[in-house]
């Protein structure tokens, strides 16, 4: 499986590929195979255990998926891995002609040829088959059947995934350096910890504003409206990945707590996690989700703006802290980047070309939901 190289590797298009749910021992051989892509600062087994503790979580136990494509003719858990990857459902909101539908999507990722066997369609055969599965796969409860959108963050451009139909979307972020100074008398924020999260960025009150705001916009305007519900296992999930970073990488240290920042009179709160790369330069403190109430006046909007920028302060002496080298946020609103600037004139909104290009694949159309659609909260939040 893991060891074979056979003298006749099939083609891309031979059909006697198929794509498959790798089984249990397949799923290990595939996180082997791929660990030299993406284990980091950690060793094999290590990386394998990370991702045994990130399966168990509430996100992704029950909706991941790991694929393989093999060749038909080979048995089970002896099969020679010819590409791989994941795919995680995950709930979402869909909003049209002023409906609001909680329907069920899935996000792709870890997609995987290893290095001699590159080149020769392996991966565009595999994502072939996985666009049309994914319509359906883990479907069966859902009133449609049938998913409308899927997701992934492609590493590699915009160019290859277009091609298997998810498109890019916008794909900006801006970043602060990580500082140990204080917080320049520009506020005092509260420093959230993972129940504050649920409250403040994940209680039935936020998502039901979310889900009305899309109501409202989708009688405005004529495109489908799309958002990976911003649920407490998205964040869940992103802090077992740095709980389990921390621990390993440094033991000596109590695993982080401080999960994000508020200001109770803004009302605007973010989360937060800290991702551990191979040197402290790659360290980064990414803002998983901001929420905050639309200003409806100037004064207002000085308020919230205000506060987005105290939390900024905060993060960057967390990320200080925990050795991070910076703050990253993708896709800020207007009102993020004026309080980018109150923070430090100097930095400019970043458009990614090659890395974390956010794609969606719209199958809507098919089902008589429009040619179109909006992706809200494209936040790192929804990244797997
Ligand atoms: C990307 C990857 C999965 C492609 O696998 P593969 O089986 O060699 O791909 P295929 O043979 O099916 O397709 C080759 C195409 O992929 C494109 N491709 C491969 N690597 C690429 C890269 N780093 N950037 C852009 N395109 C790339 C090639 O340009 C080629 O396009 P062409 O057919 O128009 O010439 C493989 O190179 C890999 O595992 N890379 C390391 C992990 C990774 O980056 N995964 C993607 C994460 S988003």
């Amino acid at each position: 499986m893991i060891a074979a190289e056979p003298p006749n590797l099939p083609s891309g298009d031979s059909p006697d590929l198929i794509l498959v749910p790798a089984t249990a021992s397949e799923r290990i051989a595939s996180i082997r195979l791929n660990s030299v892509a993406w284990k980091g600062p950690l060793d094999v087994e290590t990386y394998i255990q990370r991702e045994n503790h990130l399966l168990q979580q509430r996100l992704t136990r029950d909706g991941l998926t790991c694929w393989v494509l093999v060749d038909r003719r080979e048995a089970e858990d002896s099969r020679t891995i010819l590409s791989s990857c994941e795919s995680y459902r995950k709930s979402a909101l869909l909003a049209r002609d002023g409906r609001v539908e909680k329907v069920s999507t899935h996000g792709v990722g870890s997609v995987y040829c290893r290095p001699e066997f590159r080149g020769k369609g392996y991966a565009k055969r595999m994502l072939e088959e996985l666009s049309v599965k994914l319509e359906t796969w883990g479907m069966e409860k859902e009133e449609r059947r049938r998913s409308v959108f899927t997701v992934l963050f492609s590493d590699i451009g915009k160019k290859f995934y277009a091609q298997f139909g998810w498109r890019p979307f916008v794909s900006s972020h801006m970043s602060l350096k990580a500082t140990g100074t204080g917080s320049g008398g520009m506020g005092v924020t509260r420093d959230l910890f993972a129940e504050d999260v649920q409250k403040c960025l994940c209680s039935e009150v936020v998502l039901d504003k979310l889900r009305d705001q899309m109501l409202v916009a989708s009688r405005e305007s004529g495109s489908a409206k799309i958002a990976i519900l911003p649920n407490f296992d998205h964040f869940v999930w992103h802090w077992a990945r740095e709980e389990f970073y921390a621990e390993n990488l440094m033991p000596e240290r109590e695993p982080p707590v401080v999960k994000g920042a508020g200001d109770d009179r803004a009302r605007v709160y973010c989360a937060w996690n800290r991702n551990f790369g191979e040197t402290p330069e790659d360290n980064v403190l990414y803002i998983l989700r901001w929420v905050y109430d639309e200003p409806t006046s100037p004064a207002e909007e000085e308020v919230v703006v205000t506060a987005m920028a105290a939390i900024l302060r905060r993060a960057q002496q967390e990320a200080h802290e925990w050795n991070m080298s910076k703050v990253e946020f993708w896709n800020p609103t207007p009102l993020l980047q004026k309080a980018v600037a109150l923070v430090d004139p100097r930095v400019e909104l970043v458009h990614r070309e090659k890395d974390s290009i956010s794609c969606l694949r719209w199958t809507g159309e098919e089902q008589g939901l429009g040619k179109d659609v909006e992706w809200w909260l494209n936040e790192k939040y929804t990244w797997c």
